[in-house]
């Protein structure tokens, strides 16, 4: 069975495509093209954000690939600068306005402060992020979002939702790419049954030019780009690809091959 129609199964049981499409920087005029490239390739899985200012865009191309609501798995994020109940409410409310959907499959608080504080600002945001995870907790009851989670939250920023919820968070979306793994993070977030998801699985682009990652791919006929999405995917997580390239984003699906332990090695060698 290919990756494209293998599933993760998050702790509620509710299942999520193994491989997921990003949307960050996809202005909202390109957002319906590029989701429907990549549902035409196969994709069952967008990934977008209120902060990425295209939920509209991405709402419109899921409706305009004919496919049904239910085929497409479909994640977005209560803004990062949100940190009151109120603003997390009507946060959701808006985001489902704009994606013109009853509900998502997943919803995650973006960040646990403020973009201009992450990731080291001295105040921590823990009674902010519990009201907000209130919100989150009761669009989930309400069936607005299918499963909730985090997003570039730490150890700490976990265990104080935890420590305070009724609902306890179901996935962690975080930067994860060849160079920059944060082991222990997802070490913490295996054990307690909360999905890695990993963002930037090519690092934003970053990793394209890589000569080690190269070699390795010529050995199996894949590029830098698909070396990187299935090392996220042997380490068990699940990558989020962004393009909008039509060749791209299909490219990026043709990830069926395994890295033997030797070539994880060398890539687990390699820093940023
Ligand atoms: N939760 C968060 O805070 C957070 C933060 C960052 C990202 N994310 C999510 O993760 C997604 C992916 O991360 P990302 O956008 O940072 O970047 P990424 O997926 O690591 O890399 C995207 C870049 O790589 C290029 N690219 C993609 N496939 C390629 C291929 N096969 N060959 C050559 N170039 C290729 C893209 O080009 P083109 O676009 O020009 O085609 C783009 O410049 C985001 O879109 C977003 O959904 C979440």
């Amino acid at each position: 069975m290919g990756v494209l129609s293998e599933h993760f199964t998050l702790v509620n049981g509710v299942t999520i495509p193994k491989l997921g499409f990003g949307t960050w920087q996809t202005p909202n005029d390109g957002a319906s093209a590029a989701v429907q490239s990549a549902l035409r390739a196969g994709y069952t899985h967008i990934d977008t954000a209120r902060g990425y200012e295209n939920e509209a865009g991405v709402g419109a191309g899921i409706r305009a690939s004919g496919l049904p609501r239910d085929a497409v798995f479909v994640t977005t994020k209560v803004p990062a600068q949100m940190k009151s109940y109120d603003e997390a409410k009507a946060a959701i409310a808006r985001s489902l306005a704009e994606l013109q959907m009853a509900s998502v499959d997943l919803l995650l608080i973006h960040a646990p402060k403020p973009w201009p504080e992450m990731p080291d600002g001295p105040h921590p945001y823990f009674e902010e992020n519990v009201a907000v995870w209130r919100a989150l907790e009761e669009a989930y009851a309400a069936g607005q979002a299918r499963s909730i989670g985090v997003s570039n939250f730490q150890i700490a920023d976990i265990e104080n939702v935890t420590a305070h919820c009724t609902v306890a968070p179901m996935a962690n979306q975080i930067r994860f790419h060849i160079g920059y793994t944060q082991p222990d993070l997802v070490a913490y977030c295996q054990a307690h049954n909360i999905l890695v998801e990993a963002y930037s699985p090519i690092g934003t682009g970053r990793l394209l030019g890589n000569a080690t990652i190269a070699q390795v791919g010529e050995k199996y006929g894949k590029s830098v780009a698909q070396v990187c999405i299935r090392y996220a995917l042997e380490k068990g997580t699940l990558p989020l690809p962004k393009s909008v390239h039509d060749a791209y984003i299909a490219a990026n699906t043709d990830i069926d091959f395994e890295l033997t332990p030797a070539d994880m090695a060398t890539l687990d060698a390699l820093t940023e």
